[in-house]
């Protein structure tokens, strides 16, 4: 079967490769792929900024968002919940043995020694075929096969959102305002999950929103606002209101120091951008500090996503399918053929949200 890889930190080295179709053992499920998401990881790895390859093997796999369907259970895995021609989701990350991963918390791992698919030291699901434990998968119900390939971008934001609420529940907290800085999947996916919780969600981002955002920001009831008019730190004069909430989702370092200083008392800034390389600015840390200590404020940074989280995401996935039809797939807005993908070319395009690999068109199932 054919795969997609790159050779790790170099540069325009994707390509294609033959691999066996995996042979699964008792414990394991073999998955056919139906569709992989791309996101800003994938566009790092493919300039040669990150990504690692298994031990012994001189590519990886890449692709880390995955949607497919069970072609085959090992003999060993009756009784684990899910059957032949099921919707699945794999996870990303694998443990280490680090007391973190050992509880089943590999997104909080120690050590640093956890393994992602398609991203770190295993390969990924840009290939016609994988094979994992059913402790790795989630189901997927029909209602949400289309949009299911951003379960993963889904469940960060679950964890981006989710975490806040239990640091703070070091005090009675009520949160009423977010802020949310970016408007990629997993940005757009935090401004929802905030608004089912009833908070009042202002989205930012650097443009005048685009037609399916703006459908987004109706439906639910989010306000948008256009960092090039106001600038960030002056939201909460501009909402009238403190801002109890931040989510920092832009992929630019350079928002981070106005980001964490845009909470206001026992508010909370969850950053979840992944920057690489080196951003040097000279930013006031004493009033950093200050704003930091007298409003007993909180910056955490949040990474990676347990398998709790892509349960959350499937079942948040399924009430804003339900409330508004269509919404969610809706983000997929580039689907380019697997056997189209030799580059990473279209991932520079900043009109499109999410842009999916298809390795086959849905068959509905019966
Ligand atoms: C993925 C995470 C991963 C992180 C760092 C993100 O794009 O969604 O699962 O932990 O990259 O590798
Ligand atoms: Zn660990």
């Amino acid at each position: 079967m054919k795969a997609a890889a790159i050779m790790p930190k170099k540069i325009g080295s994707l390509h294609f490769v033959e691999v066996p179709v995996p042979r699964i053992s008792p414990e394991e499920v073999l998955v056919r792929i139906i569709r992989v998401g791309l996101d800003g990881t994938d566009k790092e790895i493919g300039m040669g900024y990150y990504g690692t390859a298994p031990k012994g093997c001189d590519y990886l796999i890449v692709g880390h968002e995955s949607f497919g369907r069970v072609e085959k259970m090992g003999d060993g895995t009756s009784g684990c919940g899910l059957k032949v021609g099921d919707y699945v989701v794999a996870t990303v990350r694998r443990p280490d043995k680090c007391i973190n991963c050992a509880a089943g918390e590999s997104d909080m791992c120690l050590t640093g020694n956890y393994t992602e698919r398609g991203i770190k030291g295993a390969h990924g699901y840009m290939t016609e075929y994988y094979k994992e434990v059913p402790a790795n998968l989630v189901k997927i119900p029909s209602s949400i096969a289309e949009p299911a390939v951003m379960l993963e971008p889904m469940s960060i934001a679950e964890k981006a959102v989710t975490q806040p609420f239990e640091i703070q529940s070091r005090m009675v907290w009520a949160p009423k305002t977010a802020v949310v800085l970016g408007t990629g999947t997993v940005g757009l996916f935090a401004a929802m999950l905030l608004r089912l919780r009833g908070l009042d969600v202002v989205s930012v981002d650097r443009t005048e929103s685009n037609p399916i955002k703006e459908d987004i920001f109706k439906s639910m009831g989010i306000r948008h606002i256009n960092s090039s008019k106001v600038a960030i730190g002056d939201i909460p004069k501009s909402i009238g209101k403190n801002v109890d909430i931040v989510v920092e989702l832009t992929g630019s370092p350079a928002v981070v120091y106005d980001a964490m200083n845009l909470s206001g008392p026992n508010g909370l800034v969850s950053l979840v951008s992944v920057t690489g390389g080196s951003y040097v600015a000279n930013v006031d840390m004493a009033k950093l500090n200050y704003n930091l200590v007298l409003g007993n404020r909180v910056v955490v940074g949040v990474v990676n996503s347990n398998i709790k989280y892509f349960r959350k995401g499937v079942a948040d996935m399924v009430s804003i399918e339900k409330a508004h039809p269509g919404l969610l797939k809706g983000m997929i807005t580039r689907r380019v053929p697997f056997e189209e993908f030799d580059n990473y070319g279209i991932l520079e395009d900043r009109e499109q949200i999410k842009v999916v690999i298809e390795f086959e068109k849905i068959l509905k199932k019966g």
